[in-house]
């Protein structure tokens, strides 16, 4: 297949083409960076002429850390809002059914949702720190309903954890949090620190997603048959603590010293995994890699480039 890939030089998007090429598909990436901005129909409409794709994987999304995306509230909502309506507006005057593959995060899951089930997705708003990024993704699965509807584009929506692993961005801004965790201890021992903070009791469950192990199940999206629900979690209903995950980072990294939890900052929701009931009738076999595996090698990953 030719799929194309908003998004293909982003941390996600990069993982997605290389999962593409060794399943012998072709990739194509496109972002700003090749003169496309995916905001602008027009503009999206030419690529998606030029590139003839039989499928897209739709990794392009104005994303950030927690913080960036509330202090950029408005901004997120708009370039993401533009983006995805550039996009099914695009393939729908296209008039080729191509299938659209969307990666959603868990933060669309409403924000007191401590087991994050399918069938509860809409049962509540999502958290209010995610109000932006929450919602639109939210509107991309309707997005996906509706041009179904009319046009017969089919699209799936899959829910993933918080990714971690090789390739992310040394900015702060930018990183995802258990990677800018391996950055920051990577410093502090770089700088021979006794201690190393973080924000919180460190009580709080959540899970990790490897990014390759991502992109394999987004690629797995294209030729999966299409149940009347579109929604699936790519989980492992794994949760590991705050304080378990800053450990293993730890031994990953070498960093001695001591961790310490400051628990002036608020902690969040208690738990937030992913419900796997419907993943494991869909995927009964796939094996997701091991977390020290992961993380030692992310920790390689950012050893070189930092
Ligand atoms: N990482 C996670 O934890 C996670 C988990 C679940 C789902 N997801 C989803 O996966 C997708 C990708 O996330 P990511 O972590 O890979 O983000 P990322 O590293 O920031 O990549 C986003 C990509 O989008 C492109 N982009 C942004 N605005 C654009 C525009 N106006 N026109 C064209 N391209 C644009 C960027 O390229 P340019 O700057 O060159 O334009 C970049 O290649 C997102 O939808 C995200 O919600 C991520």
């Amino acid at each position: 297949m030719r799929v194309l890939v908003p998004g293909g030089h982003g941390f996600v998007g990069t993982h997605v083409c290389g999962a593409l090429a060794a399943a012998g598909h072709e990739a194509i990436a496109v972002s700003r960076r090749d003169g496309v901005d995916l905001r602008e129909r027009a503009a999206t409409l030419d690529c998606l002429r030029r590139h003839r794709p039989d499928a897209i994987i739709n990794c392009a999304a104005h994303v950030g850390s927690v913080h960036h995306v509330h202090r950029h509230a408005a901004t997120v909502l708009h370039d993401n809002m533009s983006m995805a309506l550039a996009l099914y507006g695009a393939v729908g005057e296209l008039g080729r059914r191509v299938r659209i593959v969307n990666p959603l995060s868990n933060c669309s899951y409403p924000g007191d949702a401590e087991l994050q089930r399918e069938a509860e997705w809409w049962n509540g708003a999502v958290h209010e720190s995610v109000v932006a990024s929450g919602n639109v993704k939210r509107m991309l699965h309707v997005l996906g309903q509706c041009y179904a509807l009319e046009c017969g584009i089919e699209s799936l929506s899959l829910i993933a954890p918080n990714a971690y692993g090789p390739g992310d961005a040394l900015d702060p801004d930018h990183t995802h949090a258990r990677n800018g965790m391996i950055i920051r201890m990577l410093r502090a021992k770089r700088r021979g620190d006794r201690t190393f903070e973080i924000w919180g009791t460190g009580s709080p469950i959540r899970e990790w997603g490897y990014v390759a192990d991502i992109a394999r199940l987004l690629v797995a999206g294209l030729t999966l048959p299409l149940a009347e629900d579109t929604l699936l979690n790519l989980g492992q209903r794994q949760g590991f603590s705050i304080r378990q995950s800053a450990e293993l980072v730890a031994q990953a990294v070498g960093f001695r010293g001591d961790i310490v939890f400051n628990p002036a900052y608020p902690d969040g929701a208690p738990q937030k995994v992913l419900d796997d009931r419907r993943f494991r009738t869909v995927f009964p076999d796939f094996a997701f890699t091991d977390h020290r595996t992961g993380i030692a090698e992310t920790v390689r990953d950012y050893e070189a480039r930092l």
